[in-house]
């Protein structure tokens, strides 16, 4: 529950610019929390995959017969090449390593060496591929690179259960040249802190404002997920997109959806880097990994209903050119929170009340990275025996 004596300073500036702090970053957050691969819809055929590229981890997700899903680092067990190539195909009878052409069976086991008695006495039979963790949520697959106390996607998200399954996300597929990635001058915190409150929607998202500024509502941040509402503005809109992108989607209401869900964007969160958008025509999803401290990129795409009609393509065009817009101008306020924190003159955030989004979102990173609660970066330790000390100072 907010009071009004809430610390309101944000993370000091230095966790947004240091590169032991990326590096523990990737170790704890990345590489231990779920990260989103991609639709089922995009993996159709026996063999078809996408890979995964985060923090120098390299993973692929693949369709095997029996129709089952898996996951798998993309690491060659002779000499560590990628054993894909690709952003994403299909692969025909096997996967073959492009560097000696060694072949996994897509369940991952070792299929075929070439010159195998040139190995001595090696034994094979551990040399399958390295399985990932791998869970399908509501059709949209997430792998972990390394099992921490995260709990389960099922648990995680459970709260929005009942919420998605209007939207019947499972029978959606992605929209063709929807995907999209930016590269950030920035700290991924930065998209993050811009992201996680909605103060700056009137001031800087005039589309946006023009749509739902009425009363937009981010609702508290609770043990790693977020959700927002965004509910059409009762007056009419100003914006001629605006304006008939809200005259089409209250004249319908394909998917049926309860009154709420009809007029609003609904966007779900969840810790540290993946942001759901449920529109009624479409949805839309966006994440970012940190490429080093003040470097991000930033991905999205959108999926849509099969076989939808000419209105409900219109009304999709229509929100991803108020998206669009929106995007570029979170671009710019990103970039420049990053900036900020290496000026001479900053020294700290003053939160509103309206932005506890953001304190709620650095307290978990606080409970998590405790070393963050430091004024200045620890030079006389190393950054990861300071935060271990930290940890095990709060277990005792
Ligand atoms: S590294 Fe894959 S076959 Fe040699
Ligand atoms: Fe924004």
């Amino acid at each position: 529950m907010k009071n009004n004596s809430w610390r309101r300073n944000g993370l000091p500036g230095w966790t947004y610019q240091s590169d032991a702090l990326f590096q523990l970053e990737a170790e704890e957050l990345f590489r231990k929390h779920w990260q989103f691969v991609c639709h089922i819809s995009e993996l159709n055929e026996v063999g078809s995959y996408k890979t995964i590229d985060i923090v120098n981890e390299r993973g692929f997700v693949i369709k095997c017969e029996k129709n089952e899903i898996r996951a798998f680092h993309n690491l060659c067990m002779h000499r560590g090449s990628r054993v894909i190539a690709e952003r994403e195909g299909i692969c025909k009878r096997a996967i073959v390593c492009p560097f000696h052409g060694w072949s996994y069976n897509f369940d991952g086991s070792l299929r075929g060496v070439p010159n195998k008695d040139s190995f001595g006495e090696t034994d094979f039979s551990e040399m399958g591929l390295r399985p990932l963790e791998i869970e399908i949520w509501h059709g949209l697959i997430f792998v972990r690179f390394k099992k921490s106390n995260q709990k389960n996607i099922s648990e995680i998200l459970k709260r929005f259960d009942c919420e998605i399954s209007h939207y019947k996300m499972e029978n959606m597929e992605p929209v063709d040249g929807s995907n999209w990635t930016d590269i950030l001058d920035a700290n991924w915190k930065s998209v993050r802190d811009v992201d996680n409150e909605g103060y700056h929607v009137r001031q800087a998202h005039p589309s946006l404002f023009d749509l739902y500024g009425q009363d937009y509502n981010d609702e508290p941040f609770f043990e790693g997920t977020s959700r927002s509402v965004g509910t059409f503005n009762t007056k009419p809109s100003k914006k001629w997109s605006v304006k008939r992108y809200r005259n089409i989607v209250e004249n319908n209401n394909w998917l049926k959806l309860p009154k709420l869900q009809s007029r609003s964007w609904i966007y779900f969160g969840m810790f540290p880097n993946f942001v759901l958008g449920l529109y009624p025509e479409c949805i839309i999803y966006y994440y970012e990994y940190p490429l080093s401290s003040t470097k991000t990129i930033q991905t999205g795409g959108v999926l849509k209903h099969r076989g939808e009609s000419r209105e409900k393509k219109i009304a999709r065009y229509l929100s991803g050119r108020i998206d669009r817009d929106t995007a570029k101008e979170d671009q710019m306020l990103v970039k420049w929170s990053t900036e900020a924190v290496k000026s001479s003159a900053f020294n700290g955030f003053c939160l509103s009340d309206l932005e506890y989004g953001v304190k709620t979102y650095h307290d978990h990173l606080r409970k998590i990275i405790p070393v963050v609660n430091l004024n200045s970066e620890p030079i006389d330790y190393s950054l990861n025996e300071f935060n271990n000390k930290l940890l095990a100072k709060k277990e005792n």
